[in-house]
């Protein structure tokens, strides 16, 4: 489909120091794919997605008929959440899904607004990667470690 080679095109460098590394577009397909099979609720969201799977499957599941109402990301990336968003609008997409990015740490409480309000999830949050300089991952486990 278009929007995926669209996407390509525009896609940012991936930032190691908050444990982005990119999947290859033809693995992001099937993933894409392969959520919309289970994700046929209303209200979903992406707790850390810097591939872009939450606006790829919004532009998948835009145009077909589903339950899918809301997408949230929460991402700490602001790069990523602006681009998502600016595709959100240049596609339309807003006309049938509300799409919300949420700029967020996870090291953070979760807003208390959404307890208990998203049907499904999507998790890839950061990972314990050693980079230089370390990343936020990294510390956060860490952290884990020594509590
Ligand atoms: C492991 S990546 C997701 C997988 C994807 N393959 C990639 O390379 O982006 C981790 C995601 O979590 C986000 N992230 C990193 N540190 C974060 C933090 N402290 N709070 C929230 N999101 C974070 C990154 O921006 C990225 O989108």
């Amino acid at each position: 489909m278009k929007f995926y080679e669209d996407f390509e095109k525009i896609r940012l460098k991936p930032n190691h120091e908050v444990s982005q590394w990119y999947m290859e577009m033809h693995d992001l397909k099937k993933q894409v794919n392969y959520i919309y099979k289970f994700a046929n609720v209303e209200k979903i969201l992406f707790l850390g997605d810097g591939d872009g799977i939450s606006i790829l499957l919004a532009l998948f599941a835009y145009k077909k008929s589903n339950n899918i109402k809301e997408i949230y990301v929460f991402d700490i990336d602001e790069r990523e959440l602006n681009l998502y968003r600016k595709l959100a609008n240049e596609y339309k997409i807003e006309n049938k899904i509300k799409f919300m990015t949420i700029s967020y740490n996870v090291i953070d409480k979760t807003p208390i607004q959404f307890k208990n309000y998203f049907d499904y999830f999507y998790i890839n949050p950061p990972y314990c990667y050693e980079t230089t300089p370390a990343g936020l991952g990294f510390f956060f486990c860490l952290k884990d470690v020594r509590s």
